[in-house]
């Protein structure tokens, strides 16, 4: 199959041939009988392998242009699985603005092991160059965009960069997936994703993903896979399945309508900036054409007046006041408080994350639904702080 539409709506439904279902079955086994001493029929414990999960993983490496998936419970499980690659004394370089649990995984926990992280904008090699370790440095964790402010990372620059100096070059790819943008085929070493958010896109499944590239990365994160254990369970792989069959045409409509959107906000006059990508004055926004197919759904923006903020949380309707992003569901957060609460108030600060940015993972309802919607809201929040 030449185009990832057909790989995307097609997932397991060739890998049955003995009973021919079009939709792969969720084997719930854990264990898995030997035909007789020293043979195996592949599966053994379902921690290490397992049917349903095993077709998700081969497939979704495939998207990734991959050599090896590895499903987990969740992102952060996922992207622990990837940190239990280094040893204490080893240094990370950290997307500066990035989502406020990997913050708190690596502050909160690794620093616990020995590993430790400087955050960068890892789009400029001075500052990557100035906060490397010889001996020490390991890996450079990007996200691009950031969540939140929607920075973009030249991601072939930095990888070149990363070859050079020896380091594994990890992306977090939650935002855009491989559908809109392949990590790997630009020289980087590993993917993850929260599946939570776009691949599973219904907000009804927590998952995680790790795609590897080349043989000796893909043998350690098997390792570490099986020995932590914090995989996927067989009826979320299904699931998992099932929401990646329509991973094409939800990112479409995430795009289409966060383009709109974005440029209506753009033009209200309670609200001082926009950050998206698809937008012409957003700075990443040729790097972001150049390396990507796409757009993500999600965006954030800062209101002119922080007291708004409380008010249009109130007041929006069809638009949920909740923490996560990628669903057809439209959903609203308030970072500083909400998903980067973790991460301290002068860094956030000095990020951008402050008091007066929302950010918005655009459904996909109609979008006129969606901008009547935020209207009303700016209009009542702004009709109580007459
Ligand atoms: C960019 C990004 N990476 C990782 C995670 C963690 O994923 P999960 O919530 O599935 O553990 C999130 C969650 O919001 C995220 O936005």
């Amino acid at each position: 199959m030449k185009h990832i539409e057909s790989r995307l709506a097609q997932i397991g439904s060739l890998e049955d041939p003995q009973t021919g279902a079009v939709s792969y079955p969720i084997y719930q086994s854990t264990a898995f009988r030997h035909p007789k001493l020293g043979q195996s029929t592949g599966f053994d414990y379902a921690r290490t392998k397992s049917p349903t999960r095993k077709v998700l993983e081969e497939a979704f490496a495939g998207l990734e242009s991959g050599d090896a998936g590895f499903a987990c419970s969740t992102g952060m499980a996922a992207l622990q699985t990837i940190f239990a690659l280094f040893s204490s004394g080893d240094h990370l370089l950290v997307s500066l603005d990035l989502y406020g649990g990997t913050y708190r995984l690596i502050e909160q926990i690794m620093t616990r092991f020995g590993v430790t992280a400087s955050y960068v904008d890892t789009n400029d090699l001075d500052a990557l160059e100035s906060h490397f370790r010889p001996g020490s440095t390991k890996a450079v964790l990007i996200e691009t965009p950031t969540n939140p402010l929607m920075m973009v990372t030249d991601l072939e620059r930095v990888a070149a960069w990363a070859k050079k100096k020896d380091l594994i070059t990890i992306v977090d790819n939650t935002l855009l997936t491989p559908f809109f943008q392949r990590p790997l085929e630009l020289g980087c070493d590993i993917v993850v994703h929260s599946a939570t958010k776009y691949l599973g896109g219904h907000n009804d499944v927590l998952a995680g993903l790790i795609v590897t590239k080349g043989e000796e990365l893909s043998q350690k994160i098997a390792f570490l896979h099986n020995s932590i254990g914090a995989v996927l369970g067989p009826q979320d792989s299904w699931l998992l399945m099932r929401g990646l069959k329509t991973l094409a045409l939800r990112m479409e409509r995430h795009q289409h309508n966060a383009l709109k959107i974005s440029q209506w906000l753009s033009e209200h006059p309670m609200v001082s900036e926009v950050f998206y990508p698809a937008l012409p004055s957003h700075p990443g926004h040729d790097i972001q054409n150049r390396q990507s197919s796409g757009n993500t759904g999600i965006f954030s923006f800062k209101m002119k007046d922080a007291r708004t903020i409380e008010p249009i949380l109130r007041h929006i309707k069809l638009i949920a006041f909740a923490e996560s992003l990628g669903g057809v569901e439209s959903l609203m957060t308030y970072p500083a408080v909400q998903t980067h609460a973790d991460i301290p108030k002068d860094i956030r600060d000095k990020v951008g994350v402050d008091e007066t940015l929302l950010r918005f993972s655009v459904g996909i309802e109609h979008s006129d639904d969606l901008i009547d919607d935020l209207a009303q809201a700016f209009d009542a929040a702004a009709a109580e702080l007459k």
